[in-house]
């Protein structure tokens, strides 16, 4: 794996093995795919100002996330089916950031359980990532498995009443493959997607299963009935943030859905300043994900006010050109790319107090 020395050339090297119709539902966005490109040149419009002779003696990127260690702040979003890019999908994933010791999140609609991943890696911190269904009892068994599998956070996707339009998807008719399962609902509803006529089966899926009616007092239901943390994903507003917290989330995750949802909606490094201003009186933690490649993308969330970011396409990239190993280059990069980073930029400190200094980040960006 030590041939990648960028995620770019993971993501290159990825797209070039992967089978047409999985390749297209990776890497799309929503429409146009306007907002799917700004993600990244947002991060590239940001200036990092460097400080010159500060006496560089350690570089530490060990931070705590809702009260768990990790190793450093780049963690695993959660990203459908990932058996598509590699026979050991999420095991594999999960494997990864175990080894790295960071945060691995498991979608609702993946292609291995809640049960087969957590013994596949007992020690990796795991989230679940929840989309509520129709059926509510169907909804309460996903937590409760999870909670009883040693999963530490519930990541209540907040921005997908339906499926965006992701016009290859609707293209190439796209389904799961047939050797493949959603695994998480064995013996509770159908493990397939119906292909159709027309358009993507998968946003048939979710009109027909998802609840869109929901509200914020979804929220206060999920919060009776498991006592682990809630992160609402999918925020781009101050507002909406509070709401979030004020429902009962203990973490906001900034997150347009990789630019999958809606075309035309803020970068999420556009987005991050709000809501980090808004959240600012209530003690919770906010995250970011979308558009997060190199090790300065990561400094420059961190440096306005994220605590830790996440990647959902990087670890699928790893996964297609290496299973673990890759993902585990792909983390090993962000590593390295951040380690240099803090050094040049000259800022050496743990994230807590980075966190506390940084959110002025007028001072540090021009
Ligand atoms: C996603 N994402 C996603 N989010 C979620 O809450 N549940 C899910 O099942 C999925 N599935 C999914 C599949 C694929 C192929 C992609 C690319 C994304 C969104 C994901 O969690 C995350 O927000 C983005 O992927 C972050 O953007 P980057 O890192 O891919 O640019």
């Amino acid at each position: 794996m030590e041939k990648y020395i960028s995620v770019k050339e993971i993501e290159e090297a990825a797209l070039s093995i992967l089978p047409k119709p999985a390749r297209d539902y990776y890497k799309s966005g929503a429409t146009e795919e306007q907002t799917l490109a700004e993600n990244r040149t947002a991060f590239q419009r940001l200036r990092i100002r460097p400080k010159c002779l500060i006496g560089v003696t350690q570089c530490d990127l060990r931070t705590k996330v809702l009260g768990h260690d990790v190793s450093l702040p780049v963690g695993i979003s959660p990203t459908a089916m990932q058996r598509m890019a590699h026979p050991e999908g999420e095991l594999a994933n999960a494997r990864a950031a175990q080894a790295e010791k960071t945060i691995f999140t498991l979608s609702t609609i993946a292609t291995s359980s809640i049960e087969e991943v957590a013994e596949a890696a007992p020690d990796a911190i795991k989230w679940f990532q929840l989309y509520i269904y129709n059926d509510r009892e169907v909804t309460r068994n996903l937590v409760l498995r999870a909670e009883k599998a040693g999963f530490k956070a519930i990541a209540l996707t907040v921005d997908t009443p339906l499926f965006g339009i992701r016009r290859a998807d609707v293209r190439n008719k796209f389904t799961l493959p047939p050797h493949l399962r959603l695994a998480n609902f064995d013996g509770v509803l159908s493990t397939k997607i119906r292909s159709t006529k027309n358009g993507s089966g998968l946003n048939n899926y979710v009109e027909n299963l998802f609840d869109k009616s929901l509200t914020w007092e979804e929220v206060k239901w999920l919060k009776s009935i498991t006592k682990l943390p809630i992160i609402a994903k999918g925020i781009l507003r101050g507002d909406d943030a509070v709401k979030a917290i004020e429902a009962g989330c203990s973490a906001i995750l900034v997150s347009n859905h990789g630019a999958r949802q809606l075309d035309g909606v803020p970068t999420t490094i556009e987005a991050l300043p709000e809501i980090v201003e808004a959240v600012r009186k209530y003690n919770v933690e906010v995250y970011l994900d979308g558009g997060v490649t190199t090790g300065t993308d990561v400094y420059k969330a961190l440096a306005l006010g994220a605590r830790m970011v996440f990647v959902g396409r990087p670890a699928l990239w790893g996964l297609t050109v290496g299973g673990q190993a890759g993902v585990q280059r792909m983390l090993n990069i962000f590593r390295t790319e951040l380690e240099y980073t803090l050094q040049i930029a000259g800022m050496y400190f743990v994230f807590a107090v980075l966190q506390l200094l940084l959110t002025l980040p007028k001072i540090w960006f021009a």
